[in-house]
């Protein structure tokens, strides 16, 4: 059955919407990314990023699943040579609060040794999970090693990581949306959202 989840273009900025998703759904909050300030934001960080690694090897390395959207329209704002592989971690922890200890669930398909590694995620909320990843890639020994996200929320911050390229800082709100999902659901909302009740979806 069709089930509308929210008008095309996202409801007006600060207004809740009631969802007509499955009942065990919590509901979307207010908007916190309207989709026209995401194309114009990943714009510039692609203008950004092309003048900065102009003539070097630029890698980004894509963490699975949420910042995949980020990503995709990203590159295709990038105008250096650049080339692109996956990582996908998983987080010890509760559905909306990471501890911190992380596995690899997939790791690069090749090393990375001499090269200039741009690390592309889509939120960064306490920092943990980017810690270990800073970590473990620095030690394969790249050119540089820096970071993008699409989003931050530093009232959440509890390991201190350099984030060269930050899309929007957030308030401290459970984000959805645009890749980033809540149980795996609303990645395909074409804004960034907040969600109501976040730990009632589990
Ligand atoms: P951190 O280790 O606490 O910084 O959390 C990192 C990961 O948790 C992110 O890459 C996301 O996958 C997920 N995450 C953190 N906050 C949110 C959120 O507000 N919405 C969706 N996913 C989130
Ligand atoms: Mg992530």
């Amino acid at each position: 059955a069709l089930r509308i989840i929210a008008p095309a273009h996202g409801p007006p900025a600060g207004r809740r919407v009631m969802s007509a998703a499955m009942s065990d759904d919590p509901p979307i909050g207010e908007i916190l990314v309207q989709p026209d300030q995401l194309k114009e934001r990943v714009r510039a960080l692609g203008a950004q990023i092309s003048a900065d690694y102009e003539g070097r090897d630029l890698l980004l390395v894509g963490v699975l699943k949420g910042a995949t959207f980020f990503l995709a329209d990203l590159m295709r704002k990038i105008t250096a040579p650049c080339e692109l592989d996956f990582m996908a971690l998983a987080s010890y922890g509760s559905q909306t609060d990471s501890s911190g200890v992380v596995r690899i669930l997939k790791d690069l398909d090749a090393p990375i040794e001499g090269r200039d590694v741009l690390i592309v995620e889509d939120i960064v909320d306490s920092g943990l999970t980017l810690q270990y990843l800073l970590r473990n890639l620095g030690a394969r020994d790249p050119a540089s090693l820096e970071v993008c996200s699409l989003l931050t929320k530093p009232e959440r911050r509890k390991a201190d990581v350099p984030i060269k390229y930050i899309g929007f800082e957030i308030p401290n709100r459970f984000a959805i949306g645009y890749g980033l999902d809540h149980a795996e659901r609303w990645r395909n909302l074409p804004y960034v959202a907040s969600l109501l009740r976040p730990e009632s979806g589990s």
